[in-house]
């Protein structure tokens, strides 16, 4: 939620590179975009409601071309409509100091008031604001703009990443600060940056210090200090990123979503095959994570996720319980955070995230090691904070994701929990070895049949029924075992980019109410795999067929696509993989259906990738 960005640079050339920068983080909130730039001793503020290219077309051609300083925004409204005057970056009363926020200040009503009665005026009505005044009043004493966020920073209450400038008394000053959402900093021999993602430094360099709760960061040219919030020094590491500046570009797709649909088959070989060991038949993760003495004593596992991570949570649990027969509970992080969860000796809490900066997923996993769990973690961004703060780890490898709807990121989640199963199963001794090859062979080779699933001639089949559907009353996507998750997922993405009403069922639920719904104008999205509940599925959609819905059948299980008429064939695999291949046409399905009404697919209205509020 929020990007945030901000450059010193000895030779000028600021204003592209936070364009640039706001370019690449802008997919982390898009209601509005603004820059503010400090030239000859003043700041200038350039800020517009909506996409990027709204700021762009109001910023003046060679603009600000020796400015050595400036930061940069992209926000997802918390406090105050999203419009021009809400638009970070924030000032103080007198002009002398801009801020770019990401989180909450809790207690800014409060502040407020108490500023108001000094007769501070407010321009906006966001509680980031109250930083940028404070900061100011602190600045009129001629303190440095580190000192003035330190005391600023001990008034306020809640969750932040933070940006500064100024013009200091021995020139101009760039400070951050963090507490909650991610921040990170970076220097070259003649700059530094900071940056709510790694993509956002990546053009300059790869070497990045990720700041810690409780740091203020001083950044100038060629170097950067670390500090606590009382201005003592504290050693943070380097750390070098493995992405590489290109993988963020869009490389000829119209949309990133379409484009990391097809990275697909590159993610489960980089996710996966490096871990088979098909002659022992088990799986080795590196760093010596998930070994036997450590699963060995985990007696429950307790998932902790959100959104579509919790739906890749919610197929581990039918995978670990099957191959390792360890019994698994998931929960919304959200709700396990406020209640009072009961953490028995030796579980195991597993935090499954894309971004590792979801603050409840943090929220949760927290708790659950105050309770006395070992947190564990399967995540996909090297260096966030979910991978920081767990025990044992288990990195995706998809690549940076850029597309709000979660695609392959969540194909990488469910590989990455197969994996771990397999793992548990071994070290556990409950899967028999020739179980666990056979498994492992089967992953081994599922690349080719993603590929065939991107195929051409099956994307446009996908594209033919999405035509047929994109204007249905509603949608419900039925599974049933491994693949009711898929069920959920298919209709978190339809309704996410297309917002079409989609709700997901276990498929044996549905005649406990929801079946009433039924009528000719609904889409009834069936999803099967060969296995113990393939005839179950086949009679349900049996029983909407019988009340007048429309029924498309997705899977391997020619016995349910009879039934339903409409199909989309995909290859078959065991039962345990299934989720992995069907999950893919859905993914299409909702992306042409979305494309087909004419929607923002990357940007979706009211979304943002990584949800760092709660
Ligand atoms: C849906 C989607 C979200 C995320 C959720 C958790 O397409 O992307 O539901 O899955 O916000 O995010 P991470 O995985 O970053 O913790």
């Amino acid at each position: 939620m929020c990007g945030i960005i901000g450059a010193i640079r000895r030779d000028g050339g600021i204003l592209n590179s936070l364009v640039e920068g706001l370019r690449v983080v802008e997919y982390r909130g898009y209601d509005s975009a603004g820059v503010a730039i400090l030239e000859d001793g003043a700041i200038a503020v350039r800020k517009k409601q909506g996409r990027l290219e709204n700021l762009e077309a109001v910023l003046e051609d060679g603009a600000f071309d020796n400015a050595p300083v400036g930061i940069g925004h992209t926000r997802w409204a918390t406090h105050g409509e999203p419009n021009d005057r809400n638009a970070h970056p924030h000032q103080g009363a007198t002009g002398r100091v801009a801020i770019v926020h990401n989180g909450i200040f809790e207690n800014y009503l409060e502040l407020r008031e108490q500023l108001t009665a000094q007769g501070v005026k407010f321009a906006s009505e966001t509680d980031s604001e109250v930083m940028a005044q404070l900061l100011d009043l602190e600045l009129q004493e001629n303190i440095s703009l580190q000192d003035a966020m330190r005391r600023a920073l001990h008034r306020v209450e809640g969750y932040y990443a933070l940006g500064a400038i100024c013009q200091g008394p021995e020139g101009p000053e760039l400070v951050c600060a963090r507490k909650g959402p991610p921040l990170l900093v970076a220097f070259t021999p003649d700059a530094a940056y900071l940056a709510s993602d790694v993509l956002g430094v990546l053009p300059h360099t790869d070497k990045v210090i990720y700041l810690e709760d409780g740091d203020v960061a001083i950044l100038k040219p060629g170097s950067i200090e670390v500090t606590d919030f009382e201005g003592q020094p504290v050693e943070r590491e380097i750390s070098k990123v493995d992405w590489k500046p290109g993988d963020s570009g869009l490389g000829g797709w119209p949309h990133y979503m379409l484009k990391e649909i097809h990275e697909q088959p590159d993610v489960l070989a980089r996710t996966a095959l490096d871990r088979i060991d098909l002659e022992r038949g088990d799986v080795t993760i590196e760093g010596g994570q998930f070994e036997d003495d450590f699963l060995q004593g985990v007696e429950r596992v307790q998932v902790l996720a959100c959104g579509t991570a919790l739906h890749a949570g919610m197929i581990a649990k039918y995978l670990i319980e099957g191959l390792a027969k360890v019994p698994v509970d998931v929960d919304f992080a959200s709700e396990y955070r406020y209640r009072d969860p009961i953490v028995v000796p030796g579980t195991m809490a597993l935090a499954i995230s894309q971004s590792g900066e979801t603050a409840d997923t943090l929220g949760a996993t927290r708790l659950a090691k105050e309770l006395g769990a070992k947190v564990a973690a399967i995540v996909n961004v090297a260096g966030s904070t979910q991978m920081r703060e767990a025990d044992q780890i288990l990195l995706t490898h998809a690549g940076p994701e850029i597309g709000v709807a979660s695609t392959k990121a969540f194909t990488a989640q469910v590989a990455a929990a197969v994996l771990l199963a397999v793992r548990m199963g071994r070290a556990k001794g409950t899967l028999p070895v020739e179980e666990a090859k056979a498994i492992l062979t089967e992953l081994n080779g599922l690349r080719t049949k993603i590929e065939h699933l991107l195929s051409e001639p099956i994307r446009d089949h996908i594209h033919d029924l999405a035509k047929i559907h994109a204007r249905a009353k509603g949608f419900f996507f039925l599974g049933r075992g491994v693949n009711f998750p898929v069920a959920l997922e298919g209709a978190l993405k339809l309704k996410e980019i297309s917002y079409m009403h989609a709700e997901g069922y276990a498929a044996g639920e549905m005649k406990h109410g929801p079946i009433a719904l039924i009528d000719p104008g609904m889409t009834i999205v069936s999803i099967n795999a060969p296995g113990h509940v393939a005839d179950k599925v086949r009679s349900n959609i049996e029983q909407v067929k019988s009340r007048g819905g429309v029924a498309l059948s997705v899977g391997s299980h020619e016995g349910s696509h009879k039934i339903a008429g409409q199909c989309i064939r995909v290859p078959e695999t065991i039962e345990w993989l299934s989720p992995i291949l069907n999950t893919i046409p859905l993914q299409l399905f909702s992306y042409y259906i979305a494309d087909l009404r004419g929607c923002e697919i990357d940007k979706p209205r009211n979304l943002a990738k990584s949800v760092t509020v709660e």
